[in-house]
């Protein structure tokens, strides 16, 4: 396995040293991006030492240490997992040969298309969650924001590392408009939708971190499985971080369901917000949104750049070595569409209904979570369920786009949508209301929101109420 640098300028276990073209460019880009961290991270707490875990290795065990750091000087590196001997490309028209260490010339413009793209949410996210230091519901919550913070800027240096590495010119040009575009800014907005929508409160925060992450997790599956091998070993790497960003988006949710069940158990009308909570319904409002618009990013239903990717060799399905067909050109899936105002369900070529193949893995992994959450409602005694709503639900790409669809599916009129809508998503009064609720936000390691339940344990071994941020 390649030798982990930690001492160089970019920590690296690409023998980064051994290409001083390289490298210079990277050491150009460096400074370039420590000012869009400093501009556009997270806000207020630059100077404040954060208990965070930095990789140092790809190992195993080895790749996760911990220690008191300032953001700034964090050690953003670059860590592929390791390669692995003889690799072959594991589906589609090239199934069986040997995996690429180059990109192949007739898929350049694709492949740097697809790693821009993902590259592009990861500073995104970055950028809108600056401001929820602010109003942290504690010192451990903020510590967590913050790993995902930098582990979001590290997944960018990795979709930097290969634009330059692989690109050339345009990768390079790439790699700087990466810094430039904004989340949310109406001139050079960030690529995909749901990396524009702002994340002001900490439940949408961990809504986000529950389902636009576990997005994020799908695509980095798929592209784990390239047939280019420096990407796929990039990702797969990616994953491990990302586990993270999920345990803290379900666990975030867990927890304030907890709460909300104690603080109703106290009340005599069971009413959480009346004892400083936050009520259920709210809580489902919104798990649709952030649900919705994370489906929307797995593309349309049926997709010839999905079929195109998968035949090519460049993305593949989570877990390939789970299918049999790996070729997948025979047989087909049944995909539900609108079309001609009607719904309808087709027989379609496997390779066409990949997006929905992919969607239908990330639902199931979804359910999991809710499904906890509602296990702790029945612990509680309480008769409220958690429910995704329909795919059909709020959404902006592909078939249902088109029409208005109430949360368990049923097709509407724009007036029954209009009627209904405050009752399903996320209103400019919840807004208001988690946000004099959070009041400043906490750090001290004996504070805790009154929305939220304290973790069960903290990180890294230590007690919940460590000083993992210290001013
Ligand atoms: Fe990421
Ligand atoms: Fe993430």
């Amino acid at each position: 396995m390649a030798h982990v640098d930690l001492e160089a300028r970019i920590p690296n276990n690409v023998d980064l040293g051994a290409d001083r073209r390289l490298q210079r460019a990277l050491e150009r880009w460096q400074p370039a991006y420590l000012d869009w961290w400093r501009s556009m991270g997270p806000e207020g707490f630059q100077e404040h030492e954060i208990y965070l875990r930095t990789a140092v290795d790809v190992g195993a065990k080895g790749w996760a240490h911990f220690d008191h750091v300032k953001m700034p000087d964090y050690r953003w590196g670059i860590f592929l997992a390791p390669p692995e001997a003889g690799r072959v490309i594991p589906f589609g028209d090239h199934y069986g040969e040997p995996a690429w260490q180059e990109v192949p010339g007739e898929l350049r413009n694709t492949l740097r298309r697809i790693v821009v793209t993902q590259g592009d949410t990861e500073p995104a996210s970055v950028e809108q969650q600056r401001r929820l230091g602010a109003t942290a519901p504690s010192g451990y919550d903020l510590r967590n924001l913050f790993q995902v913070n930098v582990e979001e800027g590290r997944h960018l240096w990795a979709m930097v590392y290969l634009l330059h590495s692989y690109f050339g010119r345009d990768g390079r040009e790439e790699a700087e408009m990466l810094l430039e575009r904004r989340s949310g800014d109406a001139d050079r907005p960030r690529i995909l939708g749901a990396f524009n929508e702002p994340i002001s409160t900490w439940l949408d925060f961990f809504m986000f971190t529950m389902f636009t992450d576990r997005d994020g997790k799908y695509q980095l599956l798929c592209l784990a499985e390239s047939g280019f091998d420096p990407l796929a070993r990039t990702c797969r790497f990616m994953l491990t971080e990302e586990a993270h960003h999920m345990f803290v988006g379900e666990t975030g949710i867990q927890r304030i369901v907890e709460r909300t069940a104690e603080l109703m158990r106290q009340d005599p009308n069971e009413d959480a917000r009346a004892a400083g909570g936050i009520d259920l319904e709210m809580i489902q409002r919104y798990l649709n949104f952030w649900f919705a618009h994370s489906l929307d990013l797995f593309g349309g239903e049926v997709s010839t750049n999905a079929a195109n990717y998968f035949a090519s060799g460049i993305k593949g399905r989570p877990y390939e070595d789970r299918y049999t067909d790996h070729v997948a050109l025979e047989g087909t899936c049944p995909v539900e569409r609108y079309e001609d105002g009607s719904v309808r369900r087709d027989d379609v070529p496997t390779r066409l209904a990949l997006n929905e193949e992919v969607r239908d893995q990330y639902v199931a992994d979804c359910q999991r979570g809710v499904d906890k959450w509602n296990r702790s409602l029945e612990r509680a005694g309480l008769s409220f369920r958690f429910a995704l709503p329909s795919r059909r639900f709020e959404r902006h790409i592909g078939t249902w786009a088109a029409v208005h669809a109430t949360p368990g599916g049923e097709l509407i009129s724009a007036d029954a949508w209009d009627a209904g809508r405050d009752e399903w998503l996320p209103t400019d009064a919840d807004r208001a209301w988690l946000t004099e609720l959070a009041g400043p936000g906490r750090s001290a390691p004996d504070q805790m929101a009154s929305w939220i339940a304290s973790p069960k344990r903290g990180i890294d071994g230590k007690p919940a109420q460590f000083d993992y941020i210290r001013s």
